[in-house]
């Protein structure tokens, strides 16, 4: 759901992208994106779904053969492999059962000296797990291994610090936590990420990072989508007014009180244990999952997610980012215990 003031703010006129009154809102932005990642790091706005930063990350360090480590446990996770594959890396995958947590010793054995990169997914979407970056950033911090984070369904929504912890690449969308229309991507990129990319010779155009680094941070490379911008400014003013900190309080309680709501009627998690679930979402297994949801959907004009891949028919998911409140949540709850009876 979007926002009333992030549609109103979307609505305005259009105003040139390479003026200076368009160039203090798009510094303006930028900066307080950087607040959200927790970061100093240069941090790109990309015209472009989430799916952009994860290739921006991959396209600017890869070259063909080069290595890479992908934790694989869900269907982003499997992306960012994928994407790899495409530039015609050399991937080793390490993969974990959906809704497993991921092994961070497997993941020591796994890595190598001569990795390059290693991608992971903050928050699996598709399986509601949160998975263990700030331990997996202890292990590249200190060598020449870079860490590409997809932090997508969790940036804003959940702990993340990225210098603290050393994440190389940082990515994020504005259709999640911040509850904006889908169309921009963020990443942010660490020095120790630049000196890789700076001696890196890999095919790219649209999403060469040091193209948009010329223009930082006033301007984008190619035309911005000024509508997108305003939409921006405005789901920040929401985020700030309620506060970073006080938004991830929001979500935990909103997480817990769905794990607590849908364990009450008897089901199960999907995530194996509650350290390891979302503060986003709530992955709930259950054989009749397509039922509820188009039941869900049908009766009570409430939507969730179904599952992915071999999940399909096998879970739903109940979002608790954006604007979601604990109202739509207890709605949710007492609907579900409506349809299984
Ligand atoms: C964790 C994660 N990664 C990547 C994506 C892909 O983002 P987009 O659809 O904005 O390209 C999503 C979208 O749901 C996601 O949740």
């Amino acid at each position: 759901m979007v926002p009333k003031e992030v549609l109103e703010a979307m609505a305005k006129p259009v105003i040139h992208h390479r003026t200076p009154e368009f160039k203090a809102l798009f510094e303006d932005c930028t900066k307080r994106m950087q607040k959200v990642f927790k970061t100093e790091n240069e941090l790109f706005i990309l015209a472009g779904s989430g799916t952009s930063a994860m290739d921006a990350a991959i396209a600017n360090t890869i070259e063909k053969g080069d290595k890479v480590l992908s934790i694989v446990s869900g269907k982003f996770s499997e992306r960012m492999r994928d994407i790899a594959k495409a530039y015609n890396a050399n991937v080793t995958e390490l993969s974990f059962d959906w809704g497993a947590p991921v092994d961070i010793e497997k993941v020591k054995e796994a890595l190598t000296e001569d990795t390059k990169l290693i991608t992971i997914v903050h928050n699996e979407t598709s399986t509601g797990v949160r998975n263990p970056v700030k331990e997996l950033a202890g292990l590249t911090k200190d060598t020449n291994t870079l860490l590409a984070v997809d932090a997508i369904s969790s940036m804003g929504g959940d702990t993340i610090e990225t210098d603290k912890w050393g994440l190389d690449f940082c990515i994020s969308g504005s259709q999640k936590v911040l509850a904006m229309a889908t169309g921009l991507a963020f990443i942010s990129v660490s020095e120790k990420a630049w000196e890789t990319i700076e001696k890196t010779n890999s095919t790219k155009y649209y999403l060469d990072l040091q193209k948009y680094r010329k223009m930082y941070p006033t301007q984008t490379p190619f035309s911005t989508p000024v509508t997108y911008i305003y939409g921006l400014r405005a789901a920040l003013d929401l985020l700030e007014k309620e506060g970073l900190e006080n938004r991830i309080k929001r979500y935990t309680k909103l997480a817990e009180k769905t794990r607590a709501g849908v364990k009450k009627m008897g089901f199960k998690l999907l995530p194996q244990t509650d350290e390891i679930c979302s503060n986003t979402l709530t992955a709930v297994y259950s054989e009749q999952a397509s039922d509820i949801k188009k039941q869900l959907n049908e009766k009570y004009d409430i939507l969730v997610a179904g599952g992915q891949a071999h999940l399909k028919d096998k879970i739903f998911r109940i979002a608790h980012m954006g604007i979601i409140t604990e109202e739509h949540i207890d709605k949710t709850l007492n609907a579900i215990g409506e349809i299984i009876k």
